[in-house]
């Protein structure tokens, strides 16, 4: 007997398990042809009802209004349940050859049981689904205007007047397009974020302020993906659309609303008729304002009297470059007061230099640091010319300065991102551990953890 089994299965049991799948209270499998049949119907009626409702929708929103989020809750779950149906319908076949007896009983009576109680339910779904889609309204005015917040740094000095001459421009009837150029680091987000903020705090009459980071990598349907986003014009079917179809639709819904639209940081010329931004005129009283580094491109958008940004005062550059080192350390010693002033001033008016040095000096306290720093930096400038390249040395120092040369690389991986990026933090940790920056072999929470302190440093070191 060793080594063996012997299975006992009650013939009440099997008897049992098989009344249960032909005579339970769904009484799935004889239902099963029926009920496929109504659902498929069901599917058909839900579907024609969607299109309908989708139609009246896009007109709503081509005359600026913007659809309920219960309809789009509701359009949502019909993709869902149409989702499951054509998986369903897919094996629909197989099911039914399975049924025997006249569709009364099944040769794998479990499988269609389980299928029958899934078309039960669904058809259950969908008969609910329609009853619910009775939408007498289906999109709303939007009164409020919508303008996102952007951040700032806390301490800007020396831009209140280059501010109150880029808004007394901005505001201006003839106006209809505003350029604003300098080199890198001068503060152009700064000023273009400033003036986005005062659109949100004060009432100018406009419907819409949009917000777009352009950057190096110009891309029309980029900057579409973008204000459709900021316009919530990107519900179920923007994705499907294509670059002339986004355009289309962008045109209709900004037609109907007095924008602003805010690109920052433009290296080219920016199509706006491709994006579907309409016609700038003096009567629409729209505005588009560009930040971009080179004059020429100021040309080619046909802004004949751009505004140059330019580095702040000695006097602002100063404030600005105490404030980021602190009074702590500049008392630590009665002479660095003196070597503080020259290190200010090879920043050049630049504010990023300014708070990027200034951050680097902030635990340096004593003269040879200080003496150090000046000597890097006057040294560095000898192998440069003009005033751009003058500033290369004074961020150069500051990438010296970060210590071991594993921050520094992780420092390099992130200029691979574009200018003004929102870098998500966790991902690139996963792409420093993948490139194995950071060791990942001795555990992940370990490794993550140690990303995020090098974040730490690096955010410490240069904002
Ligand atoms: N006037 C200012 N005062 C203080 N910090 C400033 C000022 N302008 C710019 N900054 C800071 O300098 C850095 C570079 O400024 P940003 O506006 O990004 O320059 P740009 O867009 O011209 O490259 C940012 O960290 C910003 O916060
Ligand atoms: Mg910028």
């Amino acid at each position: 007997m060793g080594g063996c089994v012997s299975f006992q299965i009650s013939c009440d049991q099997v008897l049992n398990h098989a009344g249960s799948y032909l005579c339970g209270e769904g009484n799935y499998i004889q239902s099963l042809e029926k009920n496929l049949v109504a659902l498929e119907k069901a599917m058909e009626d839900l579907k024609a009802k969607r299109d309908d409702l989708l139609q009246n929708v896009q007109i709503a929103e081509e005359g600026g209004l913007q659809r309920l989020n219960q309809i789009q809750v509701w359009f949502t779950r019909v993709e869902t349940i149409e989702n499951r149906f054509n998986d369903l319908y897919n094996t629909r076949n197989v099911e039914l050859e399975r049924l025997c007896f006249c569709g009364l009983c099944s040769q794998n009576l479990k499988l269609s049981f389980w299928y029958g109680r899934r078309v039960f339910y669904m058809l259950k779904e969908a008969e609910d689904l329609k009853s619910n889609g009775v939408f007498e309204v289906v999109a709303h005015q939007t009164t409020q205007l919508v303008v996102e917040e952007r951040p700032l740094q806390a301490t800007i000095f020396g831009q209140e007047t280059m501010l109150e001459r880029a808004w007394k421009h901005l505001m201006d009837d003839g106006t209809e397009i505003m350029g604003m150029y300098g080199m890198g680091g001068v503060g152009k987000t700064t000023l273009i974020a400033q003036i986005n903020n005062k659109l949100r705090s004060t009432s100018c009459g406009f419907d819409v302020v949009i917000w777009v980071v352009v950057s190096k990598n110009l891309q029309v349907e980029r900057i579409q993906d973008e204000i459709a986003e900021k316009l919530r014009l990107n519900g179920g079917e923007w994705s499907q659309k294509d670059e002339s179809q986004k355009a289309i639709y962008i045109h209709t819904f900004m037609r109907k609303k007095r924008f602003v639209l805010l690109l920052d940081d433009i290296w080219r010329k920016v199509d706006l008729k491709k994006i579907g931004v309409p016609f700038l005129t003096r009567e629409n009283k729209c505005k588009v304002i560009f930040t971009t580094r080179s004059r020429e491109v100021c040309g080619h958008m046909e802004v004949d009297d751009p505004m140059e940004v330019q580095c702040i005062t000695e006097k602002d550059a100063w404030d600005l470059f105490q404030k980021k080192v602190g009074q702590r350390t500049l008392k630590s010693h009665a002479e660095i007061l003196g070597k503080a002033r020259k290190v200010a001033r090879k920043c050049r008016g630049l504010p990023l230099a300014l708070n990027v040095i200034g951050e680097a000096m902030a635990c340096k306290k004593t003269l040879q640091e200080w003496d150090h720093a000046i000597d890097a930096l006057t040294s560095y400038a000898v192998e440069f010319a003009g005033m751009e390249d003058e500033i290369l040395p004074v961020l150069k120092y500051s990438y010296d300065n970060l210590k071991g040369e594993q921050i520094k690389s992780c420092f390099r991986y992130c200029t691979l991102y574009p200018e003004d990026y929102q870098i998500d933090k966790d991902k690139l940790i996963d792409y420093w551990i993948c490139e194995g920056i950071i060791d990942g072999n001795r555990g992940r929470e370990r490794a993550v953890n140690h990303g995020y302190m090098i974040i730490r440093k690096l955010v410490n070191a240069f904002c």
